[in-house]
């Protein structure tokens, strides 16, 4: 079968023929792909910056925000059937016996660095046209998403953030309004002020962005106001925005990250998500960070990858953005490239939001 392979020694990314799998276990099922988004994690993986193939490979089959229909299932498999659709989740566990989180079924808190993630670490990706997973990884999606279902995995990365977020906010012990910034225009960013919006935020976006008005037009239909990095320091946007509450980064920008730290609310929360490349060390004023953190009890908070429940959170999710903004949801997806063009929608960034590889349909 066909798959789209990165080849990290020899800098190459093409297009391979790779076998198909076959079910290896009662509890498996095998999927066709159908949809396969890209993100900035694929583009710094066939940049030769991130990625590692699997053992014995000299290449890594990229794709990690999946959509599947089952094609065939093991004897002991009893949740999914043949038809179905579904997403599949990203991380595989370490396997130390004493990794409480992988034990756990929580790898997204893996304690070793031992995981593996498909399509990015040392598992091979969704990019292709069938894959064998464990049905403990497969999370059904209906079928009336089936347009917008790839989105599930980029909202994953907000669901996650979202449930740690109201997790560490019953350190205040009542109800009020939240005021919310999202820091970033791409998927993660405009799908994360979706969900925050959804859960009631007052959510507003901050953003440098080649395509302002397209940005503009998408999350003014859905009335969130989208505020230009390029007119607007990090200080006017707190200032036109009030006393922020939660960031939501997602765009794994520092200096601007490092920047907006400074205008926190009280009792603020600010989420890290983006991962930045390497650019070399910045000047950061870091007494004031200091001393508002600690006069305003605010808290910095990391968050990577997303458990089962971030998929079910997810899908319920977009099925509200569907029905709510179903414009602005659908346009979240620019292009659609077939598989023999992946390399395109890997290197094009037709100024849009979402590339997608429809490999079938
Ligand atoms: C993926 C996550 C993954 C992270 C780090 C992101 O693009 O969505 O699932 O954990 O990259 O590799
Ligand atoms: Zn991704």
């Amino acid at each position: 079968m066909r798959a789209v392979a990165v080849y990290p020694t020899q800098l190459e990314v093409r297009v391979i023929d790779h076998p198909e799998p076959k079910l290896t276990s009662p509890t498996q099922a095998r999927m066709r792909i159908l949809d396969v988004g890209v993100c900035g994690t694929d583009r710094d993986i066939v940049s030769f910056e991130y990625g590692t193939p699997p053992d014995g490979y000299d290449y890594l089959i990229i794709g990690h925000e999946s959509l599947g229909e089952l094609v065939e299932v093991g004897a002991q498999v009893s949740n999914v059937k043949v038809g179905d659709l579904v997403i599949m989740t990203v991380r595989r566990p370490c396997p130390h016996p004493d990794c409480v989180a992988c034990r756990e079924g929580r790898q997204d808190f893996c304690y070793t660095g031992d995981y593996t993630e498909r399509g990015i670490k040392q598992n091979h990706g969704y990019m292709t046209e069938f894959v064998v997973e464990e049905e403990r990884y497969l999370n059904p999606v209906p079928r009336d998403l089936r347009d917008v279902a790839v989105l599930v995995e980029p909202l994953t990365i907000a669901e996650k953030s979202l449930e740690q977020l109201w997790m560490v906010q019953r350190r205040l012990p009542w109800d009020r309004p939240h005021r919310a910034v999202v820091l970033g225009a791409g998927p993660v960013g405009i799908l994360g002020a979706m969900a925050l919006k959804v859960e009631g935020f007052e959510v507003s976006v901050y953003s440098r962005s080649q395509n302002h008005e397209e940005k503009n037009r998408l999350l003014d239909s859905i009335g969130i106001p989208y505020i230009a990095a390029e007119t607007h320091s990090t200080e006017d946007m707190a200032k036109t925005v009030g006393p922020i509450d939660v960031v939501y980064e997602a765009t794994g920008a520092s200096s601007v990250a490092f920047d907006v730290l400074k205008h926190l609310g009280p009792n603020a929360v600010f989420v890290f998500t983006g991962v930045p490349g390497r650019n070399g060390p910045i000047p950061v004023d870091t007494d004031e960070i200091m001393r508002n953190m600690v006069l305003n009890n605010q808290l910095v908070l990391g968050s990577v990858n997303a458990p089962p429940q971030a998929f079910q959170s997810a899908i319920q999710h977009l099925g509200a953005f569907a029905q709510r903004w179903p414009d602005a949801l659908r346009s979240v997806i620019t292009a659609r490239f077939p598989l023999e063009h992946a390399l395109d929608a890997l290197q094009t960034q037709t100024g849009g939001v979402k590339n997608v590889v429809a490999i079938a349909s």
